[in-house]
């Protein structure tokens, strides 16, 4: 399926029929605390903040608003090192035939345990923060990365992960296609392992364990908002490329809150709305999106479903919606020109489409989207949690996002302005 249209919004609430729901104990509160007892172990380690926006929330019309800021996270600007780090630990630990408890940092980076684990290349694909977390986590762990970039890729993100040590390259194809080259590099190479932070057929166990990783924030801000006297979300809308970090983060919340799981919404770039089109579809088998998935939202710009995420979405999130450029920019300066007294939150363009979808559903010219905020049963009473997924990874987008307007909205066309 290809899809043109950048401006407006996509919007399903979920009529899939279930599954068995095999994959959702992969993220029992159990295993992501084991996640989480790993990254601890970590020098760098330290819990990012929730950010509570008080007057956002009255502005908006809900109850409370927190985000959740990766941008602090191991000083790499967004989350997906908790995925591809945990992702190698425990693939040493297999490897090693030890348990992943038994290899804290300081296990896994000594001299004694690189020479019993080998030399391994971890191969993968990326828009640039999977690939840059890989890359930190091979350095730090004494191996080698090759990362493929699609076509498109920001200079900038290929500098950052080549900084790391890893072989980087930009490629003439999307992003879908580089995880297909990757893939076939690690296989051609002995010492070679694709650390991928998608599944598909016969390639499960690693994605299981990346997206374990991811549970690690989930974890922190369910604690987070507990600490803070919060009873635990009644809302939780998280972004998703090809649906790991979301199937995670799903999966986390309706295992913790089991029969009284919050209201779970996916947001897409709708240029690349493989999740929201597969629940158009219906019947529960997923719909991929080729082409140039044209969207700013470059950590977004995904094509296929991954399918554990995917089986956890089908099952547990409420609403998918495909979200056009116009609305992560308007996120981004929200969260950078906060209403008084709110902190400021540095969210670049994958980090702050939710912020977006919220505030364009609670008030936009019209009360245009109104059916939806009723859909996702969202009103004064609402406790909504936001995970601002990456800082500005892209220091130039950001500028023109947030300085010069860029991908503005036209209310009268309703559109979004390049
Ligand atoms: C900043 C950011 N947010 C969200 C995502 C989406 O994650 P997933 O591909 O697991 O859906 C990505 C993926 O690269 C990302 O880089």
């Amino acid at each position: 399926m290809n899809r043109t249209n950048n401006t407006d919004l996509v919007f399903t609430t979920n009529h899939l029929p279930p599954s068995n729901d095999k994959w959702l104990p992969i993220m029992s509160e159990e295993n992501v605390r084991k996640a989480l007892a790993f990254h601890r172990s970590f020098p760098q380690y330290e819990v990012t903040p929730l950010h509570r926006l008080r007057r956002m929330a009255d502005y908006l019309g809900i109850k409370s608003l927190y985000v959740k800021d990766e941008s602090y996270r191991f000083g790499l600007n967004a989350f997906k090192v908790l995925g591809g780090s945990y992702a190698i630990a425990r693939y040493i630990a297999q490897e090693t035939g030890m348990d992943v408890s038994d290899l804290p940092y300081e296990v896994l980076s000594s001299e004694e345990m690189r020479e019993k684990a080998g030399q391994t290349t971890f191969y993968t694909a990326t828009d640039g923060n999977h690939g840059r977390g890989v890359a930190w986590a091979a350095n730090k762990l004494g191996q080698k990365a090759v990362v493929r970039m699609p076509r498109g890729s920001s200079e900038i993100r290929r500098a950052n992960i080549e900084k790391l040590g890893a072989e980087v390259t930009i490629e003439k194809v999307n992003y879908d296609d580089c995880v297909r080259m990757a893939a076939a590099e690690a296989a051609a190479d002995p010492h070679g392992v694709i650390i991928q932070d998608t599944a598909w057929r016969g390639y499960t166990d690693i994605p299981s364990w990346i997206m374990q990783g991811y549970g690690t924030l989930a974890i922190e801000a369910d604690r987070q908002l507990l600490a803070d006297g919060c009873e635990g979300p009644t809302h939780v809308f998280v972004q998703a490329g090809v649906g790991s970090l979301a199937g995670a983060v799903v999966g986390y919340f309706a295992n913790k809150y089991k029969g009284s799981e919050p209201v779970m919404c996916v947001c897409e770039a709708v240029s690349a709305d493989c999740l929201t089109r597969s629940a158009l579809r219906g019947d529960g088998r997923t719909v991929k999106v080729t082409g140039k998935l044209d969207t700013i939202m470059a950590g977004l710009a995904c094509g296929e479903p991954n399918t554990i995420g995917w089986d956890i979405l089908r099952n547990h999130a409420a609403g998918f919606a495909g979200c056009p450029d116009w609305m992560s920019a308007k996120g981004t300066r929200m969260y950078g020109v906060p209403l008084n007294g709110d902190p400021t939150i540095i969210s670049g363009e994958s980090g702050s489409v939710p912020m977006g979808f919220l505030a364009s559903i609670c008030c936009y010219k019209d009360d245009k989207y109104a059916e939806i905020r009723e859909a996702l049963r969202l009103d004064e009473n609402s406790r909504v949690l936001l995970i601002s997924t990456e800082g500005n990874t892209d220091p130039t987008r950001f500028r023109e996002v947030v300085w010069d307007g860029l991908y503005g909205i036209r209310h009268r066309g309703e559109s979004g302005i390049k």
